[in-house]
């Protein structure tokens, strides 16, 4: 640029006098100084900017890279933490199954182990309690891995009305074998299913919905419509069967597709969880009649069906069980009592012990307070504490 300027002058020069030659490059020096100057000045910041422009990139970077390092250290104490949570839990529950601490683990060896005519007297007593039916479940208290036999779904229970020590098995969730042990005790110590009697039912079941309810298996039949089967366990025998009256049904929870209709049994008798898709958000339930397998009463109930994996009834009141699609913890988290004593607000959240999938089955049994849970193959006894349900 100085050179084309010092051209041009000298063309200039050429065609003028001496003064105002003189004058021209006078004027012409000054502005190529101040034009110098102001370059130099440009030159300064830019290379001020350029320095700060790296110093704040490099401090950038300096950042993110800590940043990320306590990200990743992050993760890894969260990993450790939850590995070391889980294998508390395992170890926990393993003692548990090994040496019975003093006030749970009686209490469940008592309630695993009844004999029938010992505990008589108690259980009368405790019974005559329950048929007030003014309890309502405050926590789980303790609860026991009896063991691993079967596919990861399916059901297990005992009677829910005559007292037996007898305890049954529906492994899977379309199958016509049920497994009856001499008790709870027998199948703990099975190798398999061979020292059980095996009941080949007249049909297919489907889902994990059964109950044994005073003699009689009541089950649902695989099938195009959706029928309850009452089969009679001392002769082998179809006692009664029936179309259940709901149409257009849909899976009742989200996390179980396998189970239409789930029947519950509790103090007050039998009752059915079910969906249709008139209201496919809810869970709907049925009070039954044992003896003709009709609809006694129905209610829709507030519980969304999305997200649940099983329920229970209690003291006739609903208490629907939830957890994610990557299992997670199950929580009650919706309660339906249908005589509005307790609502979702009034209940405990409940939190089951960290297990391994998700349950395919919580069946309540009334005599002994217990929870028969299948969880990927584990047979799981919940035992619960009761509160009384508040006054209104
Ligand atoms: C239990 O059911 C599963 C399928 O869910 C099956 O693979 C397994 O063989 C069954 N076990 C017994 C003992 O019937
Ligand atoms: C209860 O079970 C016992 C033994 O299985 C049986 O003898 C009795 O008849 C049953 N009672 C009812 C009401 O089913
Ligand atoms: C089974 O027992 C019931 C009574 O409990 C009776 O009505 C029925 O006829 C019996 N069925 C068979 C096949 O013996």
């Amino acid at each position: 640029m100085r050179a084309f300027l010092i051209l041009l002058l000298l063309a200039a020069s050429l065609c003028l006098s001496g003064a105002q030659h003189q004058a021209l490059m006078d004027y012409l020096e000054q502005r190529l100084l101040a034009i110098e100057d102001r370059i130099s000045v440009w030159h300064e910041q830019t290379s001020r900017y350029a320095t700060e422009l790296r110093e704040f990139k490099q401090q950038m970077a300096a950042l993110t890279e800590s940043l990320e390092k306590g990200r990743e250290a992050l993760r890894t104490e969260l990993d450790t933490v939850g590995t070391r949570v889980d294998r508390v839990e395992r170890e926990m529950d393993y003692l548990e199954t090994q040496n019975p601490a003093p006030p749970c683990a009686e209490t469940d060896d008592k309630v695993v182990e009844q004999e029938v005519t010992s505990v008589k007297e108690k259980s009368k007593a405790k019974y005559a309690k329950l048929s007030d039916c003014k309890d309502m479940v405050s926590s789980i208290k303790a609860m026991k891995i009896v063991k691993r036999m079967g596919g990861p779904k399916g059901m297990w229970t005992k009677d829910t009305v005559n007292r037996s020590m007898k305890v049954y098995i529906f492994n899977g969730t379309a199958e016509d074998t049920l497994y009856e042990f001499a008790s709870v005790r027998e199948l703990a110590a099975s190798a398999d299913m061979s020292h059980a009697r095996s009941i080949e039912l007249p049909f297919l079941w489907s889902g994990t919905g059964h109950a044994i309810y005073n003699g009689y298996a009541y089950y649902v039949k695989e099938g195009k419509e959706f029928q309850l089967i009452k089969y009679d366990l001392q002769n082998g025998s179809v006692a009664d069967s029936a179309v259940f009256p709901a149409e257009a049904q849909v899976p009742v929870y989200t996390l179980s597709p396998e189970t239409y209709i789930d029947l519950a049994a509790d103090e007050e008798g039998l009752w059915a969880l079910y969906a249709t898709k008139d209201d496919e958000r809810n869970i709907c339930l049925a009070k039954m009649d044992p003896d003709t397998l009709d609809m006694e009463d129905m209610w829709d109930t507030p519980c969304p069906r999305e997200n649940a994996e099983a329920a229970f009834v209690m003291c006739g009141t609903v208490y629907v069980v939830y957890n994610t699609k990557l299992p997670s913890r199950s929580r009650v988290q919706c309660v339906f009592d249908i005589n509005d004593m307790v609502t979702s607000e009034e209940a405990p959240l409940l939190y089951f012990p960290r297990r391994y999938s998700t349950h395919s089955s919580l069946k309540y049994n009334p005599l002994e307070k217990l929870i028969y849970a299948w969880d990927d193959g584990y047979q799981i006894l919940y035992k619960l504490a009761m509160k009384q349900k508040p006054v209104v």
